[in-house]
């Protein structure tokens, strides 16, 4: 695809790499029991698909539907679970795999949530995370890359719905207006 607003940040090849390691160290973490990874729908599920498939044990995988209303400089904040999850999580070991962690306000909100259905422990995989961004706090276990402050496409991101196919992460250098 080429495309004259695209410049490359992260390429595939850096991102598989990191993808692995980061299934090694989330393997050794949890060295036995059930592993519950939830993916945050859709910008996620490219991370998901390769993540869990670096793991070295056995896990369980599900997917969770967000919208956030507000966003931007504001960042009001409103949150709305679109879809959710088919497994109860009581007693679950649970990792949420994200694909970027911008302001935190998703991420904030859905622990909450997610605390509420009794889980054991609940850790968070993000695959990029814009530090400079934060609004609400929020711990990220494991974080891939962290980016400047600057709009990313590709590798399950998107801009309006598109872009989300690209192989390597990509900096849109018309960023719509935030
Ligand atoms: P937060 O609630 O502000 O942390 O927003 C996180 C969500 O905003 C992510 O799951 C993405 O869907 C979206 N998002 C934040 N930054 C970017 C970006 O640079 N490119 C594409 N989507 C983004
Ligand atoms: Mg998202």
């Amino acid at each position: 695809m080429v495309d004259t607003k695209l410049r490359v940040l992260i390429s595939a090849e850096k991102i598989q790499a990191r993808i692995r390691e980061l299934g090694e160290q989330i393997s050794h973490d949890y060295p036995t029991g059930t592993l519950h990874m939830i993916c945050i729908l859709k910008g996620a599920c490219f991370f998901l698909t390769d993540l869990a498939r670096a793991m070295k044990r056995d896990v369980t995988i599900d997917f969770m539907g967000i919208s956030t209303y507000g966003k931007g400089k504001t960042s009001s904040g409103e949150v709305r679970v679109t879809k959710d999850l088919d497994i109860s999580l009581e007693g679950a070991e649970v990792v949420i795999v994200e694909d970027i962690v911008d302001s935190g306000v998703t991420l904030n909100y859905l622990m909450h949530v997610l605390d509420q259905r009794k889980p054991h422990s609940i850790r968070i995989a993000a695959l990029l995370d814009k530090p400079e961004r934060r609004l609400r706090p929020v711990h990220v276990n494991y974080v891939g890359f962290q980016i400047p402050d600057e709009f990313v496409v590709g590798y399950g991101l998107d801009y309006a719905e598109q872009y989300r196919n690209l192989d390597d992460i990509c900096v849109l250098d018309e960023p719509p207006a935030q």
